[in-house]
């Protein structure tokens, strides 16, 4: 099996694969759709089948339709590791530490009121599509600095759920070791406080913070199995981008359901227009898209 394996390999080549004919296109379209909510549009179609065909070389599977019955065999469930591996590569996995400040500074808000409600002692906040942990790690930052100034520290007790549907990025994440220029947008102050080298040029997040995160591969798509409950902070930024208008109104109503009432729901400005939720209220803040879940309704 391993001797075949090899030979399947060392025969194969990109340029020998034939080409993807408009109807499996589609297939592959409605396929990822259905298990993973991206869109891949006609655009996109040469990123796809070169990525496919580069998945299949590895596999040293020689045509498309062995390898979408291979993704579709058994349950099939998007969370099956060989989904992973497709998700990662036609995913943009791009992020940083403290991306959209406003939207930061609208969570550092939350958590100030937080911190000063007396009746509060503990915050549950949930980073939804946290790539490689630079997001997760910021909003971990962040709420120790204020709880430290607030000497509530000891009192208040906190932790971060990172998900994301890629098993690659979340090993990433939980190794929580970046190149010295990815942490540029660090203060330097927290830099020094939450960091620490990690051989030539690499500095790695100190053991204390990385504890506060928990990392947890949950598709998107699957939001109704996803144990969560009585989230504080959700917080979803360019997650949703390559999801159709109809799967984003689902996703954001399942997160939701995952706020505890007085909570806030932190979007990507721009990642949902004209929508409204009955359980929801804007948060007053013209650089950001959150929302807090009303206390009854
Ligand atoms: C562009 S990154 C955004 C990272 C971070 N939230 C930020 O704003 O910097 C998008 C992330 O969403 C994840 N993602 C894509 N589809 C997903 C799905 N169906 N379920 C969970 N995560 C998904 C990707 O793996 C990727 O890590």
């Amino acid at each position: 099996m391993l001797i075949n394996d090899a030979m399947n390999k060392e025969h194969w080549s990109l340029s020998s694969l034939r080409p993807m004919t408009d109807e499996e296109f589609h297939l592959w379209q409605a396929l990822i759709e259905t298990r993973v909510g991206m869109t891949v549009g006609e655009s996109r179609r040469s990123f796809l089948c070169t990525n496919l065909g580069v998945r299949m070389r590895e596999l040293g599977l020689h045509d498309y339709d062995t390898y979408y019955e291979r993704l579709v065999q058994g349950a099939g469930a998007a969370s099956e590791p060989e989904w992973s591996v497709l998700v990662d590569r036609l995913t943009v996995q791009e992020t940083s530490f403290f991306r959209h400040q406003p939207s930061f500074d609208c969570y550092g808000r939350f958590v100030a009121d937080s911190i000063r409600d007396h009746r509060r002692n503990q915050l549950n906040i949930w980073s939804v599509g946290c790539s490689t942990g630079e997001e997760p790690y910021s909003l971990a930052m962040q709420l120790q600095v204020q709880l430290d100034a607030s000497g509530r520290a000891q009192e208040i007790f906190w932790g971060i759920t990172a998900t994301d549907i890629s098993l690659p990025t979340l090993a990433k994440g939980r190794e929580a070791i970046y190149p010295v220029r990815r942490t540029e947008q660090v203060p330097e102050i927290w830099r020094k406080k939450f960091f620490l080298p990690c051989g030539k040029d690499r500095l790695q997040i100190i053991p204390e913070l990385r504890a506060k995160v928990c990392f947890a591969q949950v598709n998107i798509m699957e939001l109704a199995k996803a144990p969560f409950f009585d989230m504080d902070v959700v917080f979803c930024q360019n997650v949703l981008i390559y999801f159709k208008r109809f799967r984003k109104r689902d996703i954001v109503s399942h997160l939701v359901q995952k706020l505890t009432p007085g909570g806030i729901l932190i979007l990507g400005v721009n990642e949902m227009v004209d929508w409204q939720h009955p359980e929801l209220e804007r948060v007053r803040d013209p650089g950001v898209l959150a929302f807090r879940r009303r206390l009854s309704t």
